[in-house]
């Protein structure tokens, strides 16, 4: 596969998104990586993993970096070395990347029922209020809570941060796209504007650190 989807959004902030289609050897001729991220690589336990991580070097490539642009810090967020602000995300068949001149965070999921059943870990007691087990997109909507969760984890990655009581999404329309969260964690207080798609079977959640409360 080639790149699956690109977006500029805004005027400074551009998404990659990569279909993981093929097979590992495909993927690790066309990639030349650095020491450190070979060693990672041989490590992972599965090949999935080792294909996803591939494929976000194939995403580098498509925004015309190399893995030898990138460097992670000691917590293991990315930072690319121009400057510019980049967040990472893989699951199952797809990558994506996100890169921008303001900090940004992504997270790509597989929808899965599964989630209902660890709902009650991530979920604060604000988002408990509006949220219906009964709804026919509960899977979906849940999904996008946990995406948001970890998109502003992926932001602003402070040791202690729990998504169930420091991360709160505001009731929002599951066909609009959109949706604003807030973080309360020790004297941090921090509002974000979050967009949200599905990508066939997966949700794709990118979330901004917003000036001011009134996005709400
Ligand atoms: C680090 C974390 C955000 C990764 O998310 P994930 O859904 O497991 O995996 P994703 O594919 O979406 O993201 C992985 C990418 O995130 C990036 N990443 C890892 N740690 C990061 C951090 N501290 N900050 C920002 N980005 C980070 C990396 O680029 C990584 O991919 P790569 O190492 O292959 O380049 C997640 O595992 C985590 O620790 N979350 C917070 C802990 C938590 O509270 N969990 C649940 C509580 S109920």
């Amino acid at each position: 596969m080639a790149l699956f989807k690109y977006e500029h959004i805004g005027t400074h902030t551009h998404l990659y998104i990569w279909k993981i289609e093929e097979e590992f050897d495909d993927l690790f001729d066309e990639i030349h990586l650095t020491d450190m991220n070979m060693i990672r690589l041989m490590s992972m336990k599965s090949v999935q993993h080792q294909r996803g991580f591939l494929s976000v070097r194939k995403l580098f490539q498509a925004a015309g970096y190399t893995d030898f642009d990138v460097t992670y810090d000691a917590t293991g967020k990315p930072h690319l070395n121009d400057g510019h602000h980049i967040s990472i995300s893989h699951s199952h068949g797809f990558s994506a990347i996100m890169i921008s001149d303001t900090t940004v965070g992504i997270d790509l999921e597989l929808m899965r029922e599964k989630i209902i059943r660890i709902a009650d870990k991530f979920t604060s007691e604000e988002e408990e209020k509006y949220l219906d087990a009964s709804d026919d997109n509960y899977v979906k909507i849940l999904t996008v809570l946990w995406g948001v969760k970890e998109s502003i984890f992926k932001i602003r990655n402070e040791i202690g941060i729990s998504f169930k009581d420091h991360i709160t999404t505001f009731a929002f329309d599951i066909n609009s796209g959109i949706a604003h969260a807030r973080l309360d964690f020790e004297d941090i207080h921090r509002h974000f504007e979050v967009k949200f798609q599905t990508i066939e079977d997966h949700m794709l959640v990118y979330a901004f650190e917003t000036a001011n409360e009134k996005a709400l």
